[in-house]
């Protein structure tokens, strides 16, 4: 068993982590970071698989995520567009599949009315403190209704209600809409500055990293060199109020401070001794995982653009809701990508390796044609069975939890301090939002180091 003395020791080498880590060491602190896996990057691993290289978790930056952009800056990787020219795709409930660019093509009663809603949460979402969504005047309110009933109460038309559903629901925190509540679809809305920026892919979708998103944990860690520790889940923290003792299979790190760097729902892997606050053991059973099927169909070529069509398709009662071109910058061939949420990922996982590729290429084939059946690569990023996250995109409260113990979120326990984009203000459960939680973490331990 290696025994490192360290000012602080960080569990998980994801982006946020590996953030915090960075900041605490140009600020002269020594650091140690403990890594589950054998790689570094988390939820942002860009892969080859079968010749192809993927994007098998996070990969699209959007305008507004100023510490993203600027840490990709930093770190000298540069940017490209997302393919997004010619026609989108749209499939009605009744299985019509039709063609469009601009509002979706449903009766213009249902567009007046998908409008209607997203002015409605716009107007919510410009009074709303991204920061303390608990202290809204009317926190405890929205918070005991559900996204779902919310919507049934605005409006009686269902496609509007499904369309408007969809961007929080399938789209972002990737549960069911009776699971969560009003408020953490406005905290949803707000961390990406609007609801209006929600529902446009052209904003949310931008950019692309060149050589994939996971050059940023990746040359974080670089930085980091011999400090980053691989294949070490940490697995107890012993801690008093002015140290703290990470033990992993190899490694016993004794710290001032640790950095539980980790998704909320896998503190619980991690033995505390003593044992947490009851109110930080009670917060965190109210956070769980959302679920979301990444499927990746690698074509000879981008066969969907020479009809004009753009590659992005809806289809709100489809079981591949959401589809987009996916092509990496330089790519000969083309890349669909599409998305399953929640109860249809569940369905999707019931069935068997070969029924499940046969049912989702079909989707893609209802969108862009059977050409879509033939890929020349096929994969699916499940994250729900990876054991070092259990889930996708991220995080949320369930129904009453976040104005109940969202102001405890961040708060450290003694020496241990928590950080993750899934506990992120702007940019919640995005990378932009696991950067700024990483350097605010950083910052608070520097400036506690220095006697402030
Ligand atoms: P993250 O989970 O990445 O890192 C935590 C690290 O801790 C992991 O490396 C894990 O192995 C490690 N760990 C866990 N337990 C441990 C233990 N006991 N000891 C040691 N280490 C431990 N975002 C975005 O901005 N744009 C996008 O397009 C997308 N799309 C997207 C798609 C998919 C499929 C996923 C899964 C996610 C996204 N996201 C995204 C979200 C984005 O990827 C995510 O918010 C951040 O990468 C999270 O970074 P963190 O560092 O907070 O956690």
């Amino acid at each position: 068993m290696q025994e490192i003395e360290t000012d602080v020791v960080v569990i998980g080498a994801g982006a946020s982590g590996l953030t915090a880590a960075n900041t605490l060491m140009a600020e002269g602190l020594s650091v140690t970071v403990l890594e589950a896996r054998d790689r570094v990057g988390g939820r942002l691993w860009t892969d080859i698989i079968d010749g192809a290289t993927l994007e098998l978790g996070g990969q699209w930056v959007s305008p507004d995520q100023t510490a993203l952009l600027a840490m990709i800056d930093e770190l000298g990787l540069d940017t490209y567009s997302r393919y997004r020219e010619g026609e989108s795709i749209y499939v009605a409930e009744s299985g019509t599949v039709s063609r469009f660019d601009g509002d979706f093509p449903v009766e213009v009663s249902t567009q007046k009315e998908v409008q209607r809603l997203i002015d409605t949460m716009d107007e919510l979402v410009a009074g709303f403190d991204v920061q303390a969504p608990w202290a809204h005047p009317k926190a405890s309110e929205f918070d005991s209704i559900s996204w779902r009933d919310w919507l049934a109460e605005q409006t009686d038309d269902r496609e509007a209600r499904t369309l408007v559903s969809i961007f929080i629901a399938d789209g972002m925190l990737t549960k069911p809409a009776h699971t969560f509540s009003l408020l953490q679809a406005l905290l949803m809305a707000a961390s990406a500055g609007s609801f209006s920026n929600l529902v446009d892919e052209g904003f949310l979708l931008d950019k692309r990293v060149v050589g994939g998103l996971q050059q940023v944990p990746l040359r974080l860690a670089a930085r980091l060199g011999e400090r980053v520790h691989l294949g070490q889940p940490a697995q107890k923290i012993r801690w008093d109020e002015n140290s703290v003792t990470v033990v992993s299979d190899a490694l016993t790190v004794r710290a001032r401070h640790a950095i539980v760097a980790v998704p909320p729902n896998l503190y619980a892997r991690i033995n505390f001794e003593p044992a947490l606050p009851a109110l930080r053991q009670q917060l965190q059973q109210h956070l769980s995982f959302g679920l979301v099927i990444k499927v990746h169909a690698v074509y000879e070529t981008p066969f969907w653009r020479e009809t004009g069509l753009s590659g992005t398709a809806f289809g709100p009662h489809m079981t591949l809701h959401e589809a987009y071109d996916n092509t990496s910058l330089g790519s000969t061939g083309g890349t669909l990508v599409g998305f399953v949420s929640d109860a249809k990922a569940d369905a999707m996982l019931a069935l068997n390796p070969q029924d499940r590729r046969a049912h989702l290429l079909e989707c893609f084939a209802t969108y862009f044609g059977s050409q879509a059946l033939n890929p020349i690569v096929y994969f699916e990023s499940d994250w729900a069975s990876e054991e070092w996250t259990r889930g996708a995109y991220a995080a949320s409260f369930d129904l009453g939890g976040l104005s109940r113990y969202g102001a405890a979120l961040r708060t450290p326990v003694g020496p241990i301090h928590w950080s993750t984009s899934d506990l992120a203000a702007e940019g919640f459960q995005h990378v932009d939002g696991a950067i700024r939680v990483g350097k605010e973490t950083a910052a608070a331990i520097a400036a506690q180091q220095r006697g402030e």
